[in-house]
């Protein structure tokens, strides 16, 4: 176990130097719950997971919420705040390039990463948002220079009673006004993770090795 910043958290290094796995559990979860996935996802990875900072009833997340889907706005943008701190300084502490961190979020995990890609744009370029769902709006949309600010791949549940699909097209409309090249999949399932999204998640991983990085 390792503490950086307001972080407890995993890395495990694949000396490969391929990607590096930003793993952000839902909430309840921990920094052990995603390791398996993002093993799957990409074998030859890094992994990167911090466990939430915020106790609801004991339970960690990544930012305060007021009930279900309905989000403490200022902490959200506080807590966003950390966690691209924590991406910086983990670069630097396990000398990884930051253009090789993709985030991979599940629940609450994918709604703080996508806070990060909207509110602090260039720190988080890549990510996988699972079960994501619209929290904040970015001001920072002509912070960004011309073209991508970045890719994302958000998985979503026709049947999810949290996540909702109404919840997460605004997501998607957000992260598309911030030029987020955003592909949106919309899956016959409800919140739970399935086979179709490691599957999905795999193709979108496979594509992205072949594109360039997002340009700056
Ligand atoms: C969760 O339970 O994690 C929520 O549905 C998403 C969130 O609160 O961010």
């Amino acid at each position: 176990m390792s503490m950086l910043g307001p972080y407890t958290y995993q890395f495990i290094e694949n000396p490969a130097q391929g990607r590096v796995l930003l793993l952000l559990h839902g909430t309840g979860g921990d920094e052990h719950d995603l390791l398996p996935l993002g093993r799957m996802l990409d074998p030859q990875a890094s992994l990167l997971s911090p466990r939430g900072n915020v106790l609801e009833q004991g339970m960690p997340r990544f930012f305060r919420r007021l009930a279900e889907g309905v989000f403490d706005l200022q902490d959200v943008r506080r807590r966003a705040a950390e966690l691209a701190a924590f991406v910086q300084v983990a670069a630097t502490a396990h000398a990884f390039e930051r253009d090789s961190l993709l985030a991979v979020g599940y629940s609450n995990g994918a709604n703080i990463a996508a806070a990060v890609m909207l509110l602090h744009p260039g720190v988080i370029r890549r990510a996988i948002l699972l079960r994501g769902m619209s929290s904040i709006r970015s001001e920072a949309h002509q912070a960004t220079a011309a073209g991508s600010a970045g890719a994302a791949l958000l998985l979503s549940g026709e049947r999810d009673p949290i996540a909702t699909p109404q919840r997460a097209s605004e997501l998607a409309n957000d992260l598309r006004s911030a030029r987020i090249d955003l592909r949106h999949t919309m899956l016959p399932v409800g919140h739970e993770l399935t086979r179709a999204d490691i599957d999905v998640a795999q193709t979108w991983l496979s594509e992205c090795a072949a594109a360039p990085a997002p340009a700056e």
